[in-house]
């Protein structure tokens, strides 16, 4: 097999992979430009909702050592434990229990990081795009369809930023591989094969108390907080599925259920059979009682000449900051690598390794980046609504699907 370096990402600068990766995707850019040259000179004031597992470790970790141009002045969160840990973490920051409290008395906050468990996004997000700040929302973006649209409407009408965590989309592997498929590496692209193998999900997460039976549950294994295992994991794989394929889909329809965890709501395993409007197919897997089995986050496209691969490896290897490989096979001749760099060599300078699990990614602090340029430049948002609604729409008309036996249409969407 023959190796190719790939000279356009080891060369690229973070801001033009920015730009480029944002180019021709719907936007909320700031209408007012003067406003926005006026916050290019000041801090971007961050409040923090949700100072758990991903606020702390991921974003509040970002916020305070990767990103000088930001000021986190408040953190709310529910559970004083984690919220005096996100404290002691931010010295100056002021702690809140309530984010209503926090968002009427904190005025000078220019955008709110939503990391709270999926069922309460919409409610914080629309909350805080009332309140006219910019709004980084992680993902699912919402558990319901209708949720979706109240926040892309919220962010409308108040011309206010809202970004989806849909971080995979700021890395540089999925983007190489829409660059190769373009370029006619494989032909025209007719298949895509995905799937993602897990462990369970993290028994530390915060618990759910049922106001009648006193009951206490990990949020992530009740539908009505959740929305969908699928919603929860699996939508990072989604999204890009979408993204590459190009295209709406046109129909989704999968089987699923509990076949080991039977202790939940949320299923553990799924498979889905998914059809695009350009006429494209794919196959994606879903489990979460695999932990560690090799091969466990893959994407393999096949074309008319050719298939490539990548995600050869565990999930460590494959989210961290080595370089990755792509496979690129032909039906008739020889394979070939072609290597991309994860990280550029100006953030390989300033980048911390993190020890004890801790998961700081560079796809994370690259939305961050591209977050800050649309706060403070108006530069349209790559991830957007549109974005985390329709990888919410595929995850939930799945989950339906799986539950129904029915096979989904995409244009079917108020009843999922
Ligand atoms: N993008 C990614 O790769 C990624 C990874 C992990 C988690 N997430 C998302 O981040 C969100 C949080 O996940 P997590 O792993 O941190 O969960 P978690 O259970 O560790 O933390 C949730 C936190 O929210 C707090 N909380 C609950 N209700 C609240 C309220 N009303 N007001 C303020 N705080 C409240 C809890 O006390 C807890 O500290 C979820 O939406 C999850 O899907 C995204």
């Amino acid at each position: 097999m023959s190796e190719r370096n790939s000279p356009e990402c080891s060369s690229m600068d973070r801001r033009k992979f920015m730009l480029r990766g944002a180019a021709g995707i719907a936007a909320y850019a700031l209408p007012g430009s003067a406003e926005a040259r006026a916050q290019e000179d000041k801090k971007v004031v961050y409040g923090i909702v949700g100072a758990g597992n991903r606020g702390r470790n991921t974003h509040l970790r970002i916020a305070n050592k990767y990103l000088p141009e930001v000021q986190v002045a408040a953190i709310c969160d529910i559970t004083k434990a984690n919220l005096d840990q996100a404290l002691a973490d931010t010295p100056g920051a002021k702690g809140y229990d309530d984010y209503h409290k926090m968002i009427e008395t904190e005025k000078g906050i220019d955008a709110i990081i939503v990391a709270v468990p999926n069922f309460l996004h919409a409610e914080v997000t629309v909350a805080a795009l009332n309140a006219g700040k910019h709004v980084l929302v992680e993902k699912p973006m919402a558990i319901h369809m209708a949720d979706a649209d109240r926040m892309i409407e919220a962010a409308r009408r108040n011309h206010r930023v809202l970004q989806v965590g849909q971080q995979s989309r700021y890395g540089t592997v999925y983007e190489k591989m829409i660059q190769l498929v373009k370029d006619g590496e494989i032909g025209d692209l007719e298949y895509i094969v995905g799937n993602l193998y897990r462990g369970d999900w993290n028994p530390h997460s915060w618990k759910y108390k049922d106001t009648q039976t006193g009951v206490e549950t990990n949020w992530r294994f009740l539908t009505h907080c959740a929305g969908s295992a699928l919603l929860e994991d699996g939508i990072h794989e989604l999204d890009v599925i979408h993204w590459v394929a190009g295209a709406e889909p046109s129909t989704v329809q999968a089987i699923g259920g509990n076949n080991v965890l039977k202790d939940r709501q949320t299923i553990d395993n799924a498979g889905l059979l998914i059809n695009f409007s350009n006429g494209l197919r794919c196959v994606f897997s879903y489990t979460i009682y695999s932990p560690g089995v090799p091969d466990n986050r893959t994407l393999r496209l096949l074309g008319t000449k050719g298939e490539m691969t990548w995600g050869i490896g565990t999930a460590e290897e494959m989210r961290g900051t080595g370089n990755a490989e792509i496979v690129v096979i032909p039906y008739s001749g020889k394979a070939e690598k072609v290597v991309v760099p994860r990280l550029t060599p100006e953030e390989r300078a300033s980048w911390h390794e993190e020890a004890g699990g801790v998961s700081t990614d560079v796809e994370s602090l690259r939305e961050h980046i591209a977050f800050l340029a649309s706060v403070t430049k108006g530069a349209p948002v790559f991830a957007d609504g549109q974005v985390g609604k329709d990888a919410a729409h595929i995850s939930l008309a799945a989950e339906r699907s799986l539950r129904t036996g029915r096979v989904f249409p995409w244009s079917e969407e108020s009843a999922i």
